[in-house]
């Protein structure tokens, strides 16, 4: 009886270790926004300060018709991963932001990962936006298309 819960464990660990791995294999997706330090949030706000808020506004509002909002923006929360390419790399696609077009340019913001993640974990977590947190290897993982 010892031999058989032994082994029926051992099926259990395993269950587990696969069903977490099958989690790694998901793409960028935020994780509990607790981890970011107050400190790491200021940097990110004096980084959104120099380098974001001339479009985007210190309201995170935008400017409707030609640069997206920030702040409730269900394109940030839902396509995290291009959102974040699209800082990285710049962009200027046609995009939809709460159901209005854009297609302006954004510039390549210029900074370099560690950057990019507090200026994103800022405004994943600015003006109301509760959108978790990103990790540097997230950023890292993001390659020119
Ligand atoms: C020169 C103006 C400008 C600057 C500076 C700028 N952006 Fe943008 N941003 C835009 C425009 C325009 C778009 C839409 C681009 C498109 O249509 O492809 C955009 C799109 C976005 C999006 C995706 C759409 C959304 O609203 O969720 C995010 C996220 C974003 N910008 C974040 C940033 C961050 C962070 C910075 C600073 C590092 C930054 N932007 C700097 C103009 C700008």
């Amino acid at each position: 009886m010892k031999g058989l819960n032994l082994i029926l464990v051992f099926f259990y660990i395993i269950s587990i270790l696969s069903c977490g791995h099958s989690n790694t294999k998901k793409k960028v997706t935020t994780s509990d926004s607790a981890t970011i330090t107050a400190k790491d949030l200021e940097k990110g706000a004096s980084l959104y300060r120099a380098k974001c808020m001339n479009c985007h506004m210190k309201s995170g509002k935008g400017i409707e018709k030609f640069y997206p909002p920030l702040a409730d923006s269900d394109y940030l929360r839902e396509n995290l991963e291009e959102a974040i390419y699209m800082v990285k790399y710049g962009s200027n696609k046609p995009i939809k932001v709460n159901g209005i077009k854009y297609n302006s340019l954004m510039p390549a913001s210029g900074l370099t990962d560690e950057e990019l993640v507090l200026v994103f974990n800022y405004i994943l977590n600015s003006w109301g936006n509760d959108y978790g947190s990103i990790k540097l290897e997230q950023v890292e993982a993001i390659k020119r298309k």
